[in-house]
Formats: structure tokens, C-alpha cells, sequence
């Protein structure tokens, strides 16, 4: 009876460990590959493009991509937020980097939405793409200019 309890408890122990680290997907099993494959399956890499001239005055992508008014967005998917070299980012955002905050494809599809919801006063100036469809397709788009190691 006594040994019940104590695996029991163990077991819920890990539950609540587990949870927390989870939900902010801090962790190092996250598979960047399979999100990318994922969010190429999701939208529209075409459609995506055209939508992504909405992001284009400040931000870049391809080669030699810059960093501008926006950080350039070359490898960004499915890493921790706020990871382009040399941008300023604002402190609300690096706040949830501290936290492990990854852009996967919830986090960009939340911030795209609306971003001053997802990142309270983030610098991004942008009001949010308020269809879902568009929203899918820029993220099928940004995940087809990654760059994944094998
Ligand atoms: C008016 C300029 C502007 C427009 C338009 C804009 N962004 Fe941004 N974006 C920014 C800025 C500035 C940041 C940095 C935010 C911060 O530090 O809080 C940012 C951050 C981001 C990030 C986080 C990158 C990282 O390194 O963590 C993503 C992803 C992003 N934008 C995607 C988009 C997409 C997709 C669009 C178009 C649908 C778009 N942005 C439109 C200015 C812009």
C-alpha cells in the first residue's frame, strides 16, 4: 500500500515537471525538420510569397538578407525567438526568449494574428493578417527559405 502511494506520487511528480517545460516548448527534442515539412504541408509556398509582400518593407529573406527595420527571417523557424545576429530587439521580446519561446508553427501563426497580443509592445508595427489561410501560406513560404542541416 505504502509503495503504491509513493509511485503514485512520482508519477505526478514528473506530470507537473513535465508540463511547464513543455508548454513553452523549451526543450532540446524540439524536431525543427518535422515543423518545417509540417507548415510546408499546411500552406501555400506560392500564394505564401505574394502574401509575404505585406512583411517585405521590413523585412528580408534569401541570400545576403539584412537585417532592416525587421530582423532578416532567414533562419528563424523553429529556433528560439530573437535569434538574428545584431538586431535590436525590443525587451518584451527577449523577455520571452528567456522563457525558451520558439517560433514554431502555433507561436508564428499566434503572432501573425495580431502581434501586440502575442508580444505585449513588440516593435513589430504591424496590425496582423486576420485570415488564416494567408497566415498559413507566409508560414509555408518562410519555412521553404530555411536552411536545415542533416
Ligand atoms: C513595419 C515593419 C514590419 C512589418 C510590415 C512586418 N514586420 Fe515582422 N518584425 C518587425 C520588427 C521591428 C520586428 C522585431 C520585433 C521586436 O523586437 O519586438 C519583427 C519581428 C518579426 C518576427 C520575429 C523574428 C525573430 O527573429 O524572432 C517574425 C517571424 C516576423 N516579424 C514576421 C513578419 C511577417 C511574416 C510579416 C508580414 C506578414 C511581418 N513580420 C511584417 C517589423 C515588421
Amino acid at each position: 500500500m505504502r509503495l503504491k502511494t509513493i509511485a503514485l506520487s512520482a508519477v505526478l511528480a514528473l506530470g507537473t515537471l513535465a508540463t511547464p517545460a513543455f508548454a513553452q516548448n523549451a526543450t532540446t527534442e524540439f524536431d525543427r525538420a518535422a515543423e518545417i515539412e509540417a507548415a510546408l504541408a499546411a500552406g501555400d509556398v506560392k500564394k505564401g510569397k505574394s502574401v509575404f509582400a505585406k512583411c517585405k518593407a521590413c523585412h528580408k529573406v534569401g541570400d545576403k538578407a539584412k537585417n532592416g527595420v525587421g530582423p532578416q527571417l532567414n533562419d528563424f523557424f523553429g529556433v528560439e525567438i530573437g535569434s538574428s545576429e545584431g538586431f535590436k530587439y525590443s525587451k518584451t521580446l527577449l523577455a520571452k526568449k528567456e522563457e525558451g519561446v520558439i517560433w514554431d508553427i502555433a507561436n508564428l501563426d499566434a503572432f501573425l494574428t495580431k502581434p501586440k497580443d502575442f508580444i505585449e509592445k513588440t516593435k513589430m508595427t504591424f496590425a496582423g493578417l486576420k485570415k488564416e489561410k494567408d497566415r498559413a501560406n507566409v508560414i509555408a513560404y518562410l519555412a521553404s527559405l530555411q536552411s536545415v542541416e542533416e
